[in-house]
């Protein structure tokens, strides 16, 4: 039985109908939250993305054969109803902003029925993800989730007049190209027309966005789809959303200061938020020695010390052998954790060792004075006082130590450090603390592939001051690059472009690539530099991270609608899927998959 809608027309959405309209006659349409049936009377929820208002069906205000109509509703029926906005009678729901209200209905089309839905359609589901996102369509009816896709609606809507008013141009750029090296793997695409060869999509539109300013366009504006095959985690998708921007005639600090604006601008219009300006500034240098992260949470302390100085001379085997390595011994202060049982601390050692290291040595502290320690045996008590002093260790702390290489001491202790104030709930999630990044290292050095690779991207330009040393040290060499952290969470990224050739071609070959090489991958953006290019920069935000921080979702899946999982295939379309042997014909191809071993 579905009715059609002819003749009807919606007067407003359900939460819209306000006070001033009792006595009215509305019409409103929308899904069924719940019915109760109550004899002579009968009482449904009804829901569309405003929210929620009562309706009243009472036989002699509707006919016979509506009150009987009245009578089958289930929950998610989508229905149209037409009635008089009333006071309510019963007990008035201040949970609700309708809550006041309630329609008295004359009329009732039922336009579609429905199966008893698999999970509630209501807000913080206890119900697995999996089954979720199985009937996504379903979850989506879900008050939580429609909040968050209407922030990320807003975001976009007021990012685009923002930037509009900047003098930013919308342009696209296209999704079938050439690779895009943002160091993931390419998702590709393979081409009927050119047989054996494939298009990727692109990681970012990094070149694109560089070849526009080449172009003269000046200020370029985006909000682009982005994909990268790599590993997932909750703040990662395999395809996701760019706030994508590239300026022309400017340096680190023009990028920064548009961009502050534009932060200050959402976080007021959405949450009311004042963001303080300028937003602070650190060194990628500070940042791993005082947090042990370059993207820092700066919601809270407990800053990592290098306590190699003090520790020097020491017998304890583990510290002399990383610091004769050439590593550091660096430790954290868990201020009135002294307490922590052993098995506890067992765990946050296993947890550092998923960080690479090889162990975690501490120093509880009770609240006496006295102290148990996993190394005490292997110092002198002189030795110990001075350490637990220069960590400025209190009766009832627990001091945590890791010695190895810089990199995973700070690895550990970084995260670590997230975790102990989680544990200690030291994160309030109605603060928000911004911070840039700067300074980040131009290169990195790749174990796995026994070279210095990009940290950022190929284009990014080193600081002048250290540009001479590119050949005696490239590993010290700093990038004029930045990332926008929030809450210990990178939002965003970007650089200042290298417009010199020389200085790209230079760069092309510290990362090993020969001349042909290079021409080979981004002969484009090299030709268009020949004719003509003006100094640049720009930036891109995590759309998806954004709103995710912004709505104080737990995971990126809750601010997108169709999201992938981990394995990146969508539960509800069950893509990727295989496809019929006629179009593998078609696009020359073969498929060989390996044995399982
Ligand atoms: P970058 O690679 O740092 O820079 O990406 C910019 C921002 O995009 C977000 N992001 C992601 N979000 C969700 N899922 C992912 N898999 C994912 N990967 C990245 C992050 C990140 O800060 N072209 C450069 C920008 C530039 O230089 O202008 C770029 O793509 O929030
Ligand atoms: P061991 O003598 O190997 O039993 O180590 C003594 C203490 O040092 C134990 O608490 C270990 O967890 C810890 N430890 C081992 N390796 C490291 C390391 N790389 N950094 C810090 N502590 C470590």
């Amino acid at each position: 039985m579905a009715e059609s809608m002819i003749g009807l027309k919606r007067s407003c959405r359900c939460a819209e109908v306000t006070k001033n309209q009792i006595g009215e006659t509305v019409t409103l349409m929308g899904w069924v939250q719940k019915a109760r049936n109550k004899g002579g009377i009968i009482f449904v929820d009804l829901r569309d993305r405003s929210g929620i208002m009562q309706l009243i069906f009472e036989n002699g205000d509707i006919d016979e054969e509506g009150f009987v109509k009245a009578g089958k509703l289930r929950s998610e029926f989508v229905i149209a109803v037409t009635g008089r906005v009333e006071a309510r009678t019963g007990a008035v729901n201040t949970n609700l902003a309708t809550g006041e209200l309630e329609i008295r209905c004359i009329s009732l089309r039922i336009l579609s029925e429905a199966e008893t839905p698999p999970f509630a359609v209501e807000e913080n589901s206890k119900t697995r993800e999996e089954i979720r996102l199985k009937y996504r369509f379903l979850d989506l009816r879900r008050p939580d989730l429609q909040k968050n896709l209407m922030v990320r609606s807003r975001v976009a809507q007021l990012t685009r007049a923002f930037m509009a008013n900047e003098g930013f141009l919308e342009i696209e750029t296209p999704m079938l190209i050439k690779s895009t090296p943002e160091g993931a793997r390419d998702y590709v695409v393979p081409s009927r027309v050119h047989p054996g060869t494939f298009y990727a999509l692109p990681q970012s539109p990094q070149i694109f966005k560089q070849l526009l300013m080449c172009s003269g366009y000046d200020r370029y504006i985006q909000i682009v789809k982005c994909f990268r095959d790599e590993d997932l985690r909750a703040d990662r998708q395999p395809e996701f959303t760019q706030i994508d921007m590239e300026l022309s005639f400017v340096d680190v600090d023009d990028v920064i200061d548009v961009n502050e604006r534009l932060l200050a601008y959402l976080f007021k219009e959405i949450l009311g938020v004042e963001v303080q300006l300028p937003i602070q500034r650190m060194t990628w240098q500070e940042c791993m020695d005082r947090f042990g992260s370059d993207k820092p949470d700066l919601r809270f302390g407990m800053e990592l010390k290098n306590v190699s100085e003090v520790v020097k001379d020491c017998e304890f085997a583990v510290f002399k052998n990383a610091l004769a390595a050439g590593g550091s011994v660096r430790g954290i202060n868990a201020e009135g954790q002294g307490g922590m049982p052993r098995k506890k601390i067992d765990k946050l050692v296993d947890f550092a060792k998923d960080y690479g290291a090889k162990g975690l040595a501490y120093v509880a502290i009770s609240e006496d004075g006295s102290y148990k320690s996993s190394f005490a045996k292997f110092m002198k008590p002189e030795e110990m006082d001075a350490l637990i002093a220069a960590m400025d260790g209190k009766p009832g702390d627990l001091l945590l130590f890791a010695a190895d290489k810089n990199t995973v001491v700070w690895a550990a202790l970084g995260a670590l450090r997230i975790e102990l104030a989680r544990q200690m709930d030291l994160l309030d999630k109605n603060e928000y603390k911004f911070l840039w990044v700067t300074e980040f290292p131009l290169l990195e050095w790749s174990e796995e592939e026994q070279r210095f690779t990009a940290m950022h991207h190929p284009f990014t330009m080193p600081m002048e001051e250290d540009w001479d040393n590119i050949d005696t040290d490239p590993g010290c060499v700093r990038a004029k690059a930045y990332d926008i952290v929030l809450n210990g969470t990178e939002i965003g990224g970007g650089s200042v472009r290298i417009h010199q050739d020389d200085i790209q071609e230079k760069m092309f070959e510290v990362l090993g690539f020969t001349k042909e090489q290079a021409w080979e991958r981004f002969g484009f953006l090299l030709n268009a530099f020949k004719y003509g290019v003006p100094p640049h920069a720009g930036l891109a935000y995590g759309l998806d991270r954004l709103v995710m921080l912004m709505v104080q979702a737990d995971s990126i899946r809750d601010v997108i609608a169709f999201p992938k999982v981990k394995d990146a295939s969508d539960l509800m379309s069950e893509a990727p899927a295989a496809i019929d042997e006629k179009q593998l014909q078609e696009l020359c191809l073969k498929v060989d998959i390996p044995e399982e071993e």
